[in-house]
């Protein structure tokens, strides 16, 4: 069965579709024959296909970005988000479909997150963890004719998990190994690591989000250059790191709490970018202004946010996954692997931790692919009414079957 997933993380930069091969898992063998714990030969076969990406237009970004950040938006303009975002998912489904020349038979899409708050907290008296992914399913199914799963997250939350990651159940199914520890590093606007020791069960996979990926460099390249990003990693290439400021930013609440733990646009948006910009202006007073406070160089505070965003990664794998020489090996994948600034300092930092530093299309999944896999993984998984959650990895109690799937 061909599945197209479809991803649209918190960039917001766009729409990424995968197909996929997907086949059924084969029976375990001879009845009662006793299966190794994590052997591999019952699980649904991946095979990648093809990928395309298809950046928002400049005004459905802005109009994607200011509904996330806002508090009072008008309830009308999301209901109208919610179907754009569903005929914008379909165009990108046939506009992949005839790239490629293949047709697709199911769709995973994970829609657009516009709020995530995995953590309960208390409304109206009650104690409730929420989460909304927008780009209506009924409309692709009914643009694309075939059927769509969609909305993963409230099924895990429902059975007491965050909702998210969800990328782990990929990552379980592809990169597990009897020998090799691996750490799986997905930089997208946020980061999130899935770690796998040698011969894990699916229990023993640990997975959380480390903190800001491409998010907190993004805002302050569109704040200070009027760019979506630090294109190449040129800006801070050229600029000084302020390293007080990267080392206390780092060393902000999110990153002690132990995880699994879950963020987003809350925790690091716009108010923390601002935050950091404040604060490298701050400590950027010359001692020749004799105090008095001099803006910091522009290049210079998207050098510190590279280093800041560098140094949380690292210090998350420090803290929470490496340990004993377990793991040897990273495979990175998201956008970030494509600011080569970000990714020479974290390479430097994960050999020193004993991680060989690899990349996703070394495996067979362009790393601007993953995630969008990941959903065509988990649709294919709920159409045959099988569960796909990792509990160990967002704190649901029990595994469910995700998403909701809408006919043509
Ligand atoms: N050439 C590049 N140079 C620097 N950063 C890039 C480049 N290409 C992509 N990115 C970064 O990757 C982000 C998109 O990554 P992606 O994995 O799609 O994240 P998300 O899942 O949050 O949408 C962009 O917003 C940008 O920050
Ligand atoms: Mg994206």
């Amino acid at each position: 069965m061909i599945v197209a997933g479809v991803m649209s993380g918190t960039s917001a930069d766009g729409i990424d579709v995968a197909l996929v091969e997907m086949s059924a898992r084969a029976q375990a063998a001879g009845g009662g024959a006793k299966r190794k714990k994590n052997s591999k030969s019952t699980d649904p076969k991946v095979r990648f296909l093809g990928h395309a990406e298809l950046p928002y237009p400049a005004d459905v970004r802005r109009l994607v970005l200011a509904s996330m950040n806002s508090p009072r938006a008008s309830v009308a303009d999301l209901a109208r988000l919610n179907f754009l975002l569903g005929e914008l998912y379909s165009e990108a489904v046939l506009a992949a479909q005839k790239r490629l020349g293949l047709k697709a038979e199911l769709v995973g899409c994970h829609g657009q997150t516009l709020y995530h708050q995995g953590r309960p907290a208390t409304f109206q008296g009650r104690q409730l963890a929420v989460t909304w992914q927008v780009g209506d399913g009924s409309r692709i199914a009914v643009r694309l004719g075939i059927p769509v799963v969609s909305d993963f997250r409230p099924a895990d939350m429902a059975a007491g998990g965050k909702g998210a990651p969800l990328v782990p159940y990929l990552d379980y199914l592809l990169y597990r190994d009897r020998e090799v520890g691996r750490v799986m590093l997905n930089i997208g606007g946020i980061a999130n690591v899935t770690a796998l020791p040698p011969g894990a069960t699916l229990e023993q996979v640990i997975a959380f989000d480390t903190g800001p990926g491409n998010m907190v460099i993004d805002a302050l390249a569109e704040q200070l250059f009027g760019e979506p990003c630090d294109r190449d990693g040129t800006i801070a290439a050229s600029g000084r790191v302020l390293d007080e400021v990267a080392r206390r930013f780092a060393n902000e609440s999110y990153f002690r709490q132990k995880p699994p733990k879950t963020s987003g646009r809350e925790e690091f948006g716009r108010e923390f970018a601002r935050e950091f910009l404040q604060a490298c202006n701050s400590s950027a007073v010359p001692a020749s202004a004799g105090g008095k406070a001099a803006p910091a160089e522009k290049r210079d505070v998207i050098a510190t946010a590279t280093a800041f965003t560098a140094r949380s990664i690292r210090d998350a794998l420090k803290r929470y996954v490496v340990r004993k020489g377990q793991f040897t090996e990273l495979i990175a994948s998201g956008g970030g692997t494509k600011n080569p600034t970000l990714m020479s300092v974290l390479a430097r930092d994960l050999g020193e931790l004993g991680l060989r530093m690899r990349s996703s299309d070394e495996f067979g999944i362009p790393s601007g692919a993953k995630e969008a896999v990941a959903f065509a993984v988990l649709a294919f998984e709920t159409w045959h009414r099988r569960p796909s959650n990792v509990p160990s990895a967002t704190g649901a109690t029990r595994p469910v079957v995700l998403g909701k799937i809408s006919y043509p």
